[in-house]
């Protein structure tokens, strides 16, 4: 790889655990540059001060007035749920029978999994978000296509076969053996493999039983340091199933901490209905908390508690949840944050937004040291911003004084559109109006 220089207006956030307040810690530079090499921000600094030393031969490419951040992650998204996207009427157990779990079935097919991975890779990249956590499907074949695509593109991702072995279609379920044996499989095959890396991904305890749980244990047992995701206390009806099936279990959480999956690096998705035992519990552990406002909104789930998971020392991510969430966007994400938090009487400021997209869903996937932040030594996996990018944003940019200002109507009002292109280890991997470029063939 060679060396490379981005100009622009420069925003970086700093790592800092468990969240910002009001404000948070970043660095600002009105007109400044980042230097690229081998994929590695080698130098961030003012343009003015780093041009000199630059080579004479190296490339600069002039993005001002754009403002350039690190690539947002999403931290909990569904492979094949591109297709059920806005399917109509129903609340998270009936959705899943209804609608995602026949979809699913689907993905036994290499070509279904192939067009899935292409697709929600690119349409991430044009969104400007170049980490995800993905849950795939039961079939290995599905994780395959996922981190094959991942590769070429040469993405930072996170995925894994979902287990699942009872209250699921038959052509869903594995046992678990299986689960366990397709898993290793799996692990032996792309686990450190480049920038990949794989989750143990039991989907939630309602299709797990007991055994497969035990299973699912030993595997964590044998990886301490793999990332761990699922579901949990999403939806009412959710959590008294998990009471019926597991009835010697105190809580939800204490399923999963019966079987050894409440630790560092565990993602779980939701986490709207939790005691304050649970949040004491997860926060204790070190595991994850992710918020997925779309999905929570659209499936009438409920409201998530921000100030709770700040207050028991809990690490929260935000995340999209394709496709129970509605929005690949993680600007949408953040702005029904935003909302969901309002209805709480409680808040997100654009820094603190901002912040939760990069460095600190970077943190929250135990990855805050090397994705998130402009800042020599990360990877240069970046976002070139269009702050005024639609008449709207013109209009309502007219009125803005400060940055902060300037990025809470970025994200109440951008979208796709304000994504000006999208760097992966110091490639241009999206470019606003074309179909993606500087990609390896297929
Ligand atoms: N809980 C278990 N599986 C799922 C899923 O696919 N989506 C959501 N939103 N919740 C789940
Ligand atoms: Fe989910």
């Amino acid at each position: 790889g060679g060396t490379l220089a981005i100009r622009a207006r420069v925003l970086t956030y700093h790592a800092h655990p468990l969240g910002v307040g009001e404000g948070g810690s970043h660095r600002y530079i009105e007109d400044g540059l980042v230097v690229i090499s081998d994929g590695l921000i080698e130098a961030v600094g003012e343009a003015g001060a780093l041009l000199p030393d630059l080579a004479l031969d190296c490339p600069v490419a002039d993005y001002r007035p754009f403002l350039v951040t690190a690539g947002f992650v999403d931290p909990h998204l569904h492979l094949p749920q591109t297709q059920v996207v806005g399917s109509y009427g129903t609340e998270l157990m009936e959705w899943l029978q209804r609608y995602t779990f026949p979809e699913e079935t689907r993905y036994g097919d290499p070509a279904v999994a192939d067009a899935a991975s292409r697709f929600l890779l690119h349409e991430l990249l044009r969104n400007g978000t170049t980490t995800a956590v993905a849950f795939c499907t039961s079939h290995p074949q599905s994780v395959e296509s996922f981190f094959t695509e991942s590769q070429r593109i040469g993405l930072r991702m996170v995925a894994g076969k979902v287990m699942m072995d009872r209250n699921a279609p038959e052509a869903l379920l594995d046992t678990p053996r299986r689960g366990y044996d397709e898993s290793k499989a799996l692990i032996a095959r792309w686990h450190g493999n480049g920038r990949l890396a794989y989750a143990i991904s039991p989907r939630f305890a309602p299709t797990s039983t007991e055994a497969q749980l035990e299973a699912t244990q030993a595997l964590a047992a044998e990886y301490p340091a793999m990332h761990v995701q699922t579901h949990l206390c999403e939806n009412t009806g959710e959590i008294a199933f998990v009471a019926e099936l597991f009835p010697w279990s105190k809580d939800y959480t204490a399923v999963y901490e019966r079987y050894g999956l409440v630790r560092r690096k565990a993602l779980f998705g939701h986490c709207i209905h939790l005691s304050e035992r649970e949040r004491g519990a997860l926060a204790e552990a070190g595991a994850t908390a992710v918020f997925c406002p779309t999905s929570n909104l659209f499936l009438g789930s409920g409201l998530f508690d921000r100030d709770a998971a700040l207050e028991a020392g809990l690490r929260t991510g935000i995340a999209t949840d394709i496709g129970g969430g509605t929005s690949y966007s993680m600007l949408t994400t953040a702005a029904e944050g935003y909302k969901v938090l309002a209805l709480r009487r409680q808040t997100l400021p654009g820094h603190a937004a901002f912040y939760m997209l990069t460095a600190g869903n970077a943190d929250a996937i135990g990855y805050g040291d090397r994705i998130g932040q402009v800042a020599p030594g990360f990877e240069a996996d970046l976002v070139v911003l269009d702050t005024h990018a639609t008449p709207a944003l013109r209009r309502r940019m007219e009125r803005v004084e400060t940055l902060e200002e300037e990025l809470f109507v970025l994200m109440t009002m951008g979208d796709d559109r304000s994504i000006v292109s999208t760097y992966a280890a110091g490639r241009k991997v999206h470019a606003r109006g074309t179909g993606g470029i500087d990609l390896p063939p297929r």
